[in-house]
């Protein structure tokens, strides 16, 4: 009932023409999938050239971040009608290095989801604990400050938009995956806010995608779990064929 959805986040790498050929690839190969959504998030500078492969394509596209006005004087942002301009159809928002490296809070994690829903893009929101929050076990606190101050103010039919993604940040690119039964806790507490700040409804069709050391040869233990709707990749959705083997792992 919940259609998996993968989802390749590039990150800070790849120019244009690597970029065009990955997903290029990707087209070819996985042009007979049509039970998984498919999306590859590029660089900003990538969108453009990237959108004109995928026109009809089961490939979607999204931003890695956005700023929450339209235009004006904001040297060096990039909106949410400009992303969708370029074709974008998702946006990833509040991932744990912008929380980390570039000051991001719930509270712009907030106002950025507003301005993405209002410009008709569906935002990929990202929540997860640092290893010293787990180790001290205030995962479960600390993850439910992010979707409850993240997701305030939304309507059910808005909250109807979104994909949560859990990611615990000691598992970002370290190589440590977290179990699947530890994946499948924390998603399962995520539904249960869902259910509370909107209604079961909207909790049930919520798709919540794991992230944080997906690879092709754990991609199918994690999705076998209830709550594990997909996933959010980072370094191994970077070549052909382990995102290959990633979305046909999530079939
Ligand atoms: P890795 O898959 O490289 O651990 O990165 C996960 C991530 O941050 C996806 O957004």
């Amino acid at each position: 009932m919940r259609k998996p959805i993968i989802a390749g986040n590039w990150k800070l790498n790849k120019t244009i023409d690597a970029s065009i050929e990955l997903v290029t690839l990707l087209k070819r190969e996985l042009s007979d999938v049509d039970e998984v959504d498919i999306v590859v998030c590029p660089v900003f500078t990538s969108l453009s050239a990237i959108n004109d492969v995928i026109l009809e394509s089961n490939i979607d596209m999204g931003a890695q971040n956005l700023y929450w006005e339209d235009s004006g004087a904001f040297t060096g942002e990039v909106s949410a009608p400009l992303i969708k301009d370029a074709g974008c159809k998702y946006v990833i928002i509040g991932h744990s290095e912008r929380r980390q490296f570039f000051g991001e809070t719930n509270q712009t994690v907030n106002k950025k989801i507003k301005a993405a829903l209002a410009s008709g893009l569906l935002p990929i929101v990202c929540v997860g604990e640092v290893l010293e929050e787990r180790e001290t076990g205030k995962t479960f606190d600390v993850v439910k400050t992010q979707v409850t101050q993240s997701l305030a103010g939304f309507t059910p039919d808005e909250l109807s938009k979104f994909i949560i993604a859990y990611e615990p940040v000691w598992a970002i690119g370290t190589g440590k995956t977290a179990t699947p039964q530890q994946a499948q806790e924390v998603h399962k507490f995520i539904r249960g806010i869902i259910a509370e700040i909107g209604n079961d409804e909207i909790a049930a069709a919520l798709r919540i995608q794991y992230g944080g050391s997906v690879k092709p040869d754990n991609i199918k233990e994690l999705m076998s779990q209830e709550d594990i709707d997909g996933a959010l990749v980072g370094g191994a959705s970077l070549k052909p064929d382990s995102f290959i083997a990633l979305v046909k792992g999530a079939l």
